[in-house]
């Protein structure tokens, strides 16, 4: 009998790409490779990328070059994944130690490409298929608490900013009855909460079935107690998808909804296709039929052209729609996106001041949001040990985390705790006691 291969994978960038990665696993597994999580005994290292930002490429190219030790003769080491897909064959020249690279929709050669850089033969599989959707392969998922459901790859907005067309292809949506069994897969194992993941995840559409068909039949699973998704555009709300949200029990009240600027003048630039009203006016429309609906966002500051004013609007934007919390990014040109033809550059060190202004008020409005909460009950998921302190850190459907005692056991079940802190972001908690279950269910 041959011995078992080993793989070994590093993932970096988006829940899409933990989720290819659980993907990438299945596949080779079908291949008789089994996964490591030590480098040093991989006989394939795989490194799963992401082209976002400059600063994302940056980081694998540091970290390609670390792993390079642990490659050793006969050893095969292949980039795959967003960055692998830009670069293609310049990233096999730039890294002589990389024997190929696979774009995200060239995962089905990947066994093929091990063989042939044996042979001692470099590849890129960096075509688009646009009917990829790995159907016939299950995924082996790495986290068995909450799992990421990819319901629809690639993207067809052309956002000016953005790579991800150029790196995923065109968008296409698997069809509902193919996503409801493999979440019916997932709920048999025993997991209980599920992500649904898209580029633009409301916008998904089988030809017959939309969003809100797809939360309500992920809802019906059984077994299935949290839905939740990522991420939507404030355009795909729809109000049959609106609707779904609030009428399914099982989808909770958490929206992360990428609102990338403040100002409908850098919006238009950006090729958003929304205006700060119009933003406003979703956010509302949602607030209406979910109450206590927790949001959080995505903004871009330095943006080709933004002005102190654009700015400003963004920062008072963040205190109107008072977020959760946001993911706040430096603009990052990328090569080939349509923004490299805008001429007015912001400089780097008035974009860097201006990300720590605004990152300032997003604390401050997400601390004082969340001292509110404090006294509170909540249901939440128990997700594993946490780092520091012998906690173990658990969620709540509003997706605050919330760090508590108790036993490694426990992971995996759901308790009802009561907030007894918050550094501002994340909260401390207390198991509530039967008694004071009783009285809240009353
Ligand atoms: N520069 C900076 N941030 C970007 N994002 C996407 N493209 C860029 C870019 N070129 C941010 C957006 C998006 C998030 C995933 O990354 O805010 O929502």
């Amino acid at each position: 009998m041959t011995e078992m291969k080993r793989v070994y994978i590093e993932t970096y960038g988006c829940q899409m790409n933990v989720a290819d990665t659980d993907l990438i696993i299945g596949l080779l597994g079908r291949s008789g490779y089994t996964a490591t999580d030590s480098p040093g005994e991989a006989d394939v290292i795989l490194v799963n990328t992401c082209a976002i930002r400059d600063n994302a490429e940056q980081r694998v190219y540091g970290r390609v070059g670390e792993l390079k030790r642990y490659k050793r003769p006969g050893d095969v080491m292949g980039i795959v994944g967003c960055m692998a897909q830009r670069l293609g064959r310049t990233l096999l020249d730039r890294v002589p130690h990389v024997d190929f690279v696979a774009g995200p929709d060239g995962y089905r050669m990947l066994s093929e490409l091990i063989l042939r850089a044996g042979d001692g033969e470099r590849s890129a599989e960096v075509g688009f298929k646009s009917w990829e959707h790995y159907e016939d392969v299950p995924p082996v998922p790495s986290n068995k608490v909450a799992a990421f459901v990819t319901v629809q790859r690639g993207c067809n907005y052309r956002c000016t900013f953005c790579v991800v067309p150029m790196t995923r292809g065109p968008e296409r949506s698997r069809k509902l009855a193919d996503v409801v069994r493999e979440v019916e897969r997932v709920a048999a194992s025993g997991t209980t909460e599920v992500t649904l993941l898209g580029q633009t995840v409301n916008s998904y559409h089988d030809g017959v079935r939309d969003f809100a068909d797809l939360l309500r039949a992920v809802g019906e699973v059984d077994g299935i107690r949290r839905v939740r998704f990522t991420s939507p555009h404030p355009n795909d709300f729809s109000h049959r998808v609106i609707e779904a949200m609030a009428q399914v029990p099982e989808v909770c009240e958490h929206v992360h909804l990428p609102m990338q600027s403040g100002s409908s003048r850098v919006l238009k630039r950006m090729l958003r296709r929304y205006t700060r009203e119009s933003y406003l006016e979703c956010v509302d429309r949602l607030r209406a039929a979910v109450p206590d609906l927790a949001i959080t966002t995505d903004i871009i500051v330095g943006f080709p052209g933004e002005t102190e004013d654009d700015f400003l609007a963004t920062d008072s934007l963040v205190r109107e729609v008072q977020f959760d919390n946001a993911f706040t990014f430096k603009y990052s040109v990328r090569d080939g996106t349509p923004a490299v033809k805008i001429r007015e550059h912001v400089p780097d060190e008035l974009a860097g001041e201006r990300l720590e202004r605004l990152i300032g008020t997003v604390r401050e409005v997400a601390r004082r949001k969340n001292a509110n909460l404090v006294g509170s009950t909540h249901e939440v998921l128990v997700e594993k040990e946490a780092r520091r302190g012998g906690l173990l850190q658990s969620r709540t459907r509003a997706n605050k985390i919330v760090l508590i005692e108790g036993s490694a056991e426990t992971i995996g079940s759901y308790r009802l705790v009561r907030l007894t802190g918050t550094t501002g972001s994340t909260f401390t908690g207390v198991p509530v006691a039967g008694r004071e279950l009783a009285v809240l269910v009353e």
